[in-house]
């Protein structure tokens, strides 16, 4: 195309959504759609089908089409992401939150709900953007939230999106596998997390764009469970009597959770299935001082 050519806004998104079809992503027109009204501020930018595209944002708008054809995941792109209806900034180096999260977080609600607590003290591990935490303490200003996450670019990313959502909560930067890190703190009602659970074989299978997430965030050891493991063994004596433990997991490793949460005394043992019919989350209580 001729330099000094304007481009329409209908020929500009033609052309990207050919790119990326032809690079074989399975949502072309959506993450088309989702960069022009990043980057043009409309909500409907086909609403004005032969407006001319800036030159600036032309530009800016290929830069991050050519991105996303290589496998760039298109959230790191736009910089930020929805979760549970708040806005949570993410970018390389840490989680995207996914959809099925938003299951655990119902989950901690309806506990709280069921059993009338209404000023829960929380923690949740492996905190990432610090989407359970930020969310479960906008959806219960009562709360007393504490996030732990150990990756210093992740835990960049819980302070800007704590701040963004205006969520007081506590920030710990710690390995939450640290038997000694873990002693400082208190003791809570709820302790939740989404822990990286992918096992060995399916980190060496990782999707593109699966694959431009951090390690830390994914990698679970052998079965998955490591970080599980540890976390049930530490963290349970941080739990008051009758207070609950939270999990997200992996596809088919929830009879294996079940018997960690068992064999460490928990009672009441609960899984979820996600949109997909997964079990993909689990509630345990602590009955037993
Ligand atoms: C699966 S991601 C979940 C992030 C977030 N909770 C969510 O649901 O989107 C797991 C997070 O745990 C953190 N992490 C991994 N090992 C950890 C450890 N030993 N201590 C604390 N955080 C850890 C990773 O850096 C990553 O941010």
């Amino acid at each position: 195309m001729d330099k000094t050519e304007v481009v329409s806004r209908r020929q500009l998104f033609s052309e990207c959504v050919k790119l990326l079809e032809a690079a074989g992503k399975d949502s072309p027109d959506f993450d088309t759609l989702c960069i022009f009204q990043d980057m043009l501020g409309d909500k409907n930018p086909l609403f004005l089908p032969d407006e001319a595209v800036p030159r600036e944002a032309e530009n800016r708008i290929r830069t991050l089409a050519k991105a996303r054809a290589e496998g760039e995941p298109l959230q790191y792109l736009l910089g930020k992401w929805e979760f549970y209806g708040y806005p949570f900034c993410v970018g390389e180096g840490v989680l995207i939150p996914r959809p099925e999260t938003e299951l655990l977080v119902e989950n901690v609600l309806g506990i709280c709900r069921d059993n009338g607590i209404s000023a829960p003290v929380i923690a949740d591990l492996c905190s990432g953007t610090g989407c359970i935490a930020v969310t479960l303490k906008k959806e219960l200003p009562s709360a007393e939230v504490s996030a732990y996450e150990v990756s210093d670019k992740a835990f960049g990313y819980l302070e800007r999106n704590a701040a963004l959502n205006n969520a007081d909560i506590r920030l710990v930067k710690c390995d939450v596998t640290d038997e000694k890190a873990a002693g400082n703190a208190g003791s809570f009602d709820i302790i939740v997390s989404n822990p990286p659970y992918l096992t060995a074989e399916e980190m060496a299978s990782l999707q593109t764009e699966v694959a431009h997430e951090p390690a830390l965030a994914l990698d679970g050891g052998s079965d998955g469970l490591d970080i599980i493991r540890d976390i049930t063994k530490i963290w349970k004596k941080h739990l008051k009597k009758g207070g609950w433990l939270c999990y997200e997991f992996g596809d088919a490793q929830h009879e294996q959770v079940g018997t960690i949460l068992a064999g460490n005394g928990f009672d009441n043992i609960t899984f979820c299935r996600d949109f997909s019919g997964i079990v993909r989350t689990v509630a345990a209580q602590k009955t037993e001082e």
